[in-house]
């Protein structure tokens, strides 16, 4: 296949000036590399520092294997599930939450696209199929909010399906509660030149490869209308009892620690170790429509 020979080049509009982006070149531009770190208003010049990082996350991943204990203990069943745009760091923050938990009680779902069969099914029926039973965990890397970003920003759903979606999300979350589900869901925020970036190196790096989507190469052009949506999503799905929690992620070990932190402080399990947790950032995480803003 030729598909090299197709430039993949585009225009793009980037703190009031033209800036073109080509991903297939594997010099990444000056404008991206320096303005990374903080683009979206993200609050540090500098990303935590590794060892700290390191020694951080493992006090946490000690605390999260007592969730695992409790839960078994409990009959308690957690839902959790990660929403970001492309290039977030979902996928590498549920790895770091599921590291080191039982693989027969922590699941991980990433469902692909909908097939025909689904796609004639309740919206919500293939993320309820994989709902966790007494003493389990479920991860959702991306989940039912596709369609309040990514299929209306696409084409992959009506507009009446979008709004229906969004009347309907509030009740069916209400059900989740009520029904004793412990459910976080994590907004993940990255900048304009942190997905640029991640984007450059997925197409670089051989193991990054894979992860580099024609959705991604979609995307570029479409950072406001993902925008728009995120909006109003937080804006109309976020509620006391079922809460965004809004996580800045260009840094993605402040994020992962803060993250964690806030899942731990949240489970009421044995054996809490308070001084090993440590206290969030809020400057990292938030809740609600309002902390972007
Ligand atoms: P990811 O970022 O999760 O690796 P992609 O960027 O390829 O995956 O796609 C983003 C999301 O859009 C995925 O959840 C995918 O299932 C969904 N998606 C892709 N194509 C369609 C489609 N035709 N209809 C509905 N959803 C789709
Ligand atoms: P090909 O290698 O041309 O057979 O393409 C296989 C798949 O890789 C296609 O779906 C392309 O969209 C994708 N692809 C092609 N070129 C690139 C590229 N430079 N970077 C990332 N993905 C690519
Ligand atoms: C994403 O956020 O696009 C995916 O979860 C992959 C990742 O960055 O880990």
């Amino acid at each position: 296949m030729k598909e090299a020979e197709t430039s993949r080049a585009v225009t793009l509009d980037i703190r009031g000036k033209s800036r073109q982006f080509d991903i297939d070149n594997p010099e990444l531009p000056g404008w991206i590399k320096d303005h990374a770190l903080n683009s979206g208003g993200f609050p540090y010049d500098d990303k935590m520092d590794k060892q700290k990082y390191r020694k951080q996350l493992e006090k946490l991943q000690v605390e999260l294997v007592k969730v695992q204990y409790w839960l078994k203990s409990s009959g308690k069943r957690v839902i959790a599930l990660f929403e970001g745009r492309d290039a977030a760091g979902k996928g590498g923050m549920i790895s770091s939450i599921r590291a080191f938990l039982n693989p027969r009680s922590a699941h991980i779902v990433a469902l692909d696209k909908p097939t025909d069969r689904e796609l004639g099914q309740w919206y919500f029926q293939r993320y309820i199929a994989h709902f966790p039973s007494a003493g389990e965990i479920v991860l959702f890397d991306r989940s039912w909010y596709n369609r309040a970003i990514v299929e209306p920003v696409m084409g992959f759903c009506t507009p009446q399906q979008y709004e229906d979606f969004l009347k309907a999300v509030p009740r069916f979350e209400d059900t989740l509660h009520d029904e004793g589900f412990i459910f976080f869901k994590f907004w993940l925020d990255i900048g304009r030149e942190m997905q640029l970036k991640r984007f450059h190196d997925r197409r670089h790096e051989p193991l990054k490869v894979w992860k580099l989507s024609p959705m991604d190469i979609a995307a570029l052009g479409k950072w406001d209308e993902y925008t728009e949506k995120r909006d109003v999503m937080l804006d109309r799905t976020h509620n006391e009892e079922t809460p965004w929690v809004v996580v800045r992620a260009n840094d993605k070990r402040r994020a992962r620690i803060n993250l964690i932190r806030h899942m731990l402080l949240s489970l009421d399990y044995d054996g809490k170790d308070k001084d090993a947790i440590g206290e969030i950032d809020d400057k990292i995480l938030g809740f609600g429509p309002n902390f972007l803003s």
